[in-house]
């Protein structure tokens, strides 16, 4: 216990190292270096954009360092800097593949420069897809320090050079919407908090043995499972969510749990269940049951899930309800 503790401390010493020398960024990039200047951030600082981009990208984009800036600013910022300062006037983006779609794998690397020297300043960010675009604009944002006393922008330990790539393609978190309901509302709060942390993929639990939320227009009793009438989910409001996720870098990864997990399917279905006194795992002696999954996976869900996976559960399969009763 003892030894524990003083190798927990030898961890914290080193922690506090890693922040003596200013590198606040989460997730540490790939490549950084870093000079000893103080630069300060225009309070309306402004985006340009270089290359081919299309229209849909560009509104990424640009919504994207919107939400950056609100963020650095916290609506207090004023622009009283002196013309004898450094200040940062634009970040400058270049995309090289502007027409990528959002999927496994995509390419997510990017540049990061923050010079010291250049009239106007403006930071720089190269990158392969939009969504490499969009994480170097978060690690922009995290080199940003608003000073609430100054009300203003800093920007420490200039100049930056950073070169970054995930080290793992699928970057998951995960959500169970059958134990306890998240309006919409919520689930793209976290997509958002996802971003900060340049997670990529949202998976989405949708259903359990304690509720069906999600309607299936080819089973629409599916969704009697769920708690009540509000604590649901139309095919619109998940085809928003994915929306959402799409233009924040975030796949969402559908997961319905089959053969267990899954008693909620069979208040709209009883034939889905092994027996009345038995109700989990699905009945899978009935042929009806492999239709409604079908149903739900080549029909309905692949309209809605752009992602290159589903997930199917297959945890904890209790299988003594089969055996007991055929
Ligand atoms: C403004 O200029 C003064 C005098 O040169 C200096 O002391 C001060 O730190 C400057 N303020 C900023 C925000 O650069
Ligand atoms: C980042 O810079 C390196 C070195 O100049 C270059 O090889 C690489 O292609 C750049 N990456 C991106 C995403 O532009
Ligand atoms: C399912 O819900 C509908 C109303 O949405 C209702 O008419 C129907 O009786 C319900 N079916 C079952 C089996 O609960
Ligand atoms: C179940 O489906 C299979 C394949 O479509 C079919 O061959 C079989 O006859 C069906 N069984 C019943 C009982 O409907
Ligand atoms: C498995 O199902 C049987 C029959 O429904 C039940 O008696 C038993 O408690 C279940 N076992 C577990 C571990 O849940």
């Amino acid at each position: 216990m003892a030894l524990a503790l003083r190798i927990l401390f030898a961890f914290m010493a080193i922690g506090s190292c890693i922040a003596a020398d200013n590198i606040d960024l989460w997730p540490m990039p790939m490549l950084v270096s870093h000079g000893t200047q103080k630069l300060y951030v225009k309070k309306d600082i402004a985006m340009s954009m270089v290359g081919s981009v299309y229209s849909d990208e560009k509104a990424i984009l640009k919504d994207a360092f919107q939400r950056m800036v609100n963020l650095i600013t916290m609506n207090h910022v004023i622009d009283g800097i002196n013309r004898t300062s450094l200040v940062l006037t634009c970040v400058n983006i270049v995309v090289h593949s502007p027409e990528d779609e959002l999927n496994f794998g995509v390419d997510e690397s990017y540049n990061l420069t923050v010079p010291t020297t250049g009239d106007p300043l403006y930071a720089q960010i190269e990158a392969q897809t939009v969504f490499g675009a969009l994480h170097a604009l978060q690690t922009f944002g995290q080199l940003c320090y608003f000073d609430f006393t100054s009300r203003l922008i800093e920007l420490n330990s200039a100049p930056w050079i950073i070169t970054d790539a995930p080290r793992f393609p699928y970057r998951g978190l995960l959500i169970d919407t059958a134990r306890h309901y998240l309006p919409v509302r919520i689930i793209k709060g976290v997509i958002d908090a996802m971003t900060y942390s340049k997670l990529n993929v949202l998976h989405w639990h949708i259903v359990d043995e304690q509720s069906f939320p999600i309607e299936i227009p080819s089973y629409p009793k599916l969704w009697n499972g769920s708690y009540s009438y509000s604590e649901r989910y139309t095919m619109s409001d998940a085809i928003d969510i994915v929306r959402y996720g799409e233009k924040r870098g975030v796949n969402v990864l559908a997961e319905i749990d089959v053969p267990g997990h899954a008693r909620s399917w069979g208040v709209g279905y009883p034939s889905l269940w092994p027996s009345d006194s038995c109700r989990e795992p699905l009945d899978i002696s009935n042929n009806f049951t492999f239709e409604v999954i079908d149903g739900i996976l080549s029909g309905d869900f692949s309209k809605v899930f752009k992602f290159k996976f589903v997930h199917l559960g297959g945890d904890e399969v209790n299988t003594s309800c089969w055996t007991t009763n055929y």
